[in-house]
C-alpha cells in the first residue's frame, strides 16, 4: 500500500466520500476510515495528517461518537469540519450549542486571518449545513474567518497544527473549496501529489503479488465491473495463479450466465462456471425475511467456494470487489451507518474463514472503480453495466423466492432494459429494475376480470450509491414499459413507479 495518506475519520456525513475524492482527485492520497479505527490501524497507516468529517450527531449526545485522544498527540495536522470542528473545541474545552435554528446553504466568508490555509481562496461563498455550532472556542484556538450566522466560521490553532471549519469545503456550492483541501494537503501536511488512477492501479498489482507470492487465489466474479475490475487487476498480478469462479445462483437476470462467460472470453481470462440454482433455490425456500435470504445466498456463495478450493492445490486468497459504501453500510456501528443491508459480500462472511481476503477496492467508489477499470483497459459495456447485488433478483421479490417468481421478474426486467438501450436511458441512468411486489390487485382485460400481481419499476440517479434520486425518465418511456410488461408477462396486471430517493429509501428494495 502507498504509504502517507491524509486520513479522513468518518463520522458517518453524506459528504464524507467527497473530502477523499477531491483529495485524490488533486493528487493526494486520502484514506477514510470509520471514526472508530483502533489508533494501532491509524498509525501503522503513517498517515500525514487527519481529517475529522463532518456527521448527524452531535457532540454532548450521550454516545457522542469520539476519536481517540491519542490522535491528538500524534504530532499531525488535524482539520476538522462541521462534526469535527464541534468535536474538536469540545475536546480542547470550548463550548457547542445547538443553534437556533438549522443553518444550511450558502454564506459569505469574511476572512480575518489569511493564512496559508486561505491560499488562493478567492471565491469566499461556502456552504452551510448544521445544527450545532461553537459558541466559545477553547484556550489556544482563534478565529481565522467568520460568517454572518457563523462568528466561528473557521478556527485555528497554531500550536497544535488544528484547523477546523464550520462549513463544508469538500461541496461543489464551496466554489473554492477544494482550495482549502489542497492548502491543508500541500501546505500544511507536506504531501506530495502521487495519486493518479494509475498509480492506483500499478501499485495495487504490485501490492498482491507481494502479499500472494506464489500462491494460488480464487477471485468470485459475477460479470459486474466491481468483480471484473478485480479479476483483470489479478490476473494482470499473477497470471495463472488466479482460478476465477463465477456461481450461477439461478438469481440472475435473462440470459446472465451466458453473457457473463463470453466476456471472460473476450477478455482472456479462465472462467469456472458453477451452477448451483437448485441448492440456491431450495436453501432460500420459503423464506421471506430480507436478511435472511442475504445471509442464506453469502453462506452458500462461501460454502460453493471453499468446495470448489478444494479442488485445487494452494489456494490461500479469496479475492472480492468490496467497495468502501459495501464496508461502511454493512458493518454495524453506533450511529452513522447502522447495520442498513448486509451486502452479500461482507456481511455473509463466516467467522472462521479459511481463506486471506484480498479486496483491492475496498478504499474506493464505484465511480472511482468505474475510472479505474477505463485505465486497465475494460470496454466501455463492461465499465458502464448497471450495478446488480450479490443476492441478485431474490431480493427483489417481496416475499419467498421460487422458479415462476424468478421467470416473471425476468421477463419484466428484459423489456425495461430494452426499452431504456433503445431510448438511450440505460447511460444515462445509474440502475435500473424491477421488483416484484407480491400485492395483487383487481384489472380488466379483454372483458375479464384480472386479479394478478404487480411489478414496480425501479430507474434510480446516483454518483456511487450512497444517496440516489428516483430518475425522471419520460412518461413516454414508462408508459411504453408498463404497456409492455402487462401484455408480455403472464401474471401481471399493474405496473408501478418508484418514486422515492435514498434516503430515506434504498435503491434496493430488501
Ligand atoms: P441499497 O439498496 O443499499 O444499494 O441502496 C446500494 C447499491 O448497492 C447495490 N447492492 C449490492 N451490491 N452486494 C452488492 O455487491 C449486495 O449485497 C448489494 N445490495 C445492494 C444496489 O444494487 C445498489 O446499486
Amino acid at each position: 500500500m502507498q504509504d502517507n495518506p491524509i486520513l479522513v475519520l468518518d463520522f458517518g456525513s453524506q459528504y464524507t466520500q467527497l473530502i477523499a475524492k477531491s483529495l485524490r482527485k488533486l493528487g493526494y492520497y486520502t484514506l477514510i476510515c470509520p471514526y472508530f479505527e483502533n489508533i494501532e490501524t491509524i498509525k501503522q497507516l503513517n498517515p500525514k495528517g487527519i481529517i475529522l468529517s463532518g456527521g448527524p450527531a452531535s457532540v454532548y449526545d450521550k454516545d457522542a461518537y469520539k476519536i481517540d485522544d491519542e490522535i491528538y498527540d500524534m504530532g499531525l495536522p488535524v482539520f476538522g469540519i462541521c462534526y469535527g470542528m464541534q468535536l474538536i473545541v469540545h475536546r480542547f474545552g470550548g463550548t457547542v450549542v445547538r443553534a437556533d435554528h438549522h443553518e444550511y446553504g450558502k454564506a459569505e466568508l469574511k476572512i480575518t486571518t489569511p493564512n496559508n490555509i486561505f491560499k488562493n481562496f478567492t471565491d469566499h461563498t461556502v456552504w452551510m449545513s448544521h445544527s450545532d455550532k461553537v459558541s466559545k472556542l477553547p484556550d489556544g484556538f482563534e478565529v481565522i474567518a467568520s460568517s454572518k450566522n457563523s462568528p466561528y466560521a473557521m478556527i485555528e490553532n497554531k500550536t497544535k497544527n488544528i484547523y477546523a471549519c464550520q462549513f463544508h469545503p469538500e461541496v461543489t456550492h464551496s466554489a473554492d473549496g477544494d482550495k482549502i483541501l489542497q492548502n491543508f494537503a500541500k501546505d500544511i501536511c507536506g504531501c506530495e501529489r502521487s495519486w493518479t488512477m494509475g498509480n492506483f492501479a500499478k501499485q495495487t498489482i504490485q501490492d498482491i503479488q507481494a502479499k500472494v507470492t506464489n500462491k494460488k487465489v480464487l477471485c468470485a466474479v459475477s460479470g459486474g465491473v466491481d468483480s471484473s475490475v478485480v479479476a483483470t487487476i489479478l490476473h494482470e498480478a499473477i497470471g495463472e495463479n488466479l482460478i476465477c469462479v463465477f456461481v450461477d445462483n439461478g438469481l440472475l437476470r435473462e440470459n446472465e450466465a451466458t453473457q457473463v462467460q463470453d466476456m471472460y472470453k473476450q477478455i482472456g481470462i479462465k472462467l469456472i462456471t458453477i451452477d448451483a440454482t437448485k441448492l440456491f433455490l431450495d436453501r432460500l425456500d420459503g423464506i421471506i425475511d430480507p436478511e435472511k435470504k442475504r445471509k442464506i445466498i453469502g453462506k452458500t456463495f462461501i460454502d460453493l467456494f471453499a468446495t470448489e478450493a478444494e479442488k485445487h492445490d494452494g489456494i490461500e486468497f479469496l479475492a472480492q470487489g468490496t467497495l468502501y459504501t459495501d464496508i461502511i453500510e454493512s458493518v454495524s456501528v453506533k450511529g452513522p451507518s447502522k447495520t442498513i443491508k448486509s451486502h452479500h459480500n461482507v456481511g455473509g462472511l463466516p467467522e472462521n474463514l479459511n481463506f486471506k481476503l484480498i479486496e483491492p477496492l475496498k478504499e474506493i467508489f464505484k465511480d472511482e472503480v468505474r475510472l479505474l477499470g477505463a485505465e486497465i483497459g475494460l470496454s466501455p459495456q463492461m465499465i458502464g453495466r448497471h450495478p446488480f447485488p450479490g443476492p441478485g433478483l431474490a431480493i427483489r421479490i417481496m416475499g419467498s423466492v421460487d422458479r415462476a417468481s424468478l421467470d416473471i421478474l425476468r421477463a419484466s426486467d428484459t423489456i425495461l432494459i430494452d426499452e431504456l438501450r433503445s431510448s438511450g436511458y440505460y447511460d444515462k441512468t445509474w440502475q435500473a429494475f424491477v421488483v416484484l411486489l407480491n400485492v395483487r390487485s383487481v384489472g380488466v382485460m379483454g372483458d375479464n376480470r384480472t386479479y394478478d400481481n404487480t411489478i414496480c419499476v425501479r430507474i434510480v440517479d446516483a454518483v456511487d450509491g450512497m444517496t440516489a434520486t428516483f430518475s425522471k425518465v419520460p412518461f413516454d418511456i414508462l408508459e411504453v414499459v408498463s404497456r409492455r410488461i402487462i401484455n408480455e408477462v403472464e401474471g401481471i396486471n399493474r405496473v408501478v413507479y418508484d418514486i422515492s430517493s435514498k434516503p430515506p429509501a434504498t435503491i434496493e428494495w430488501e
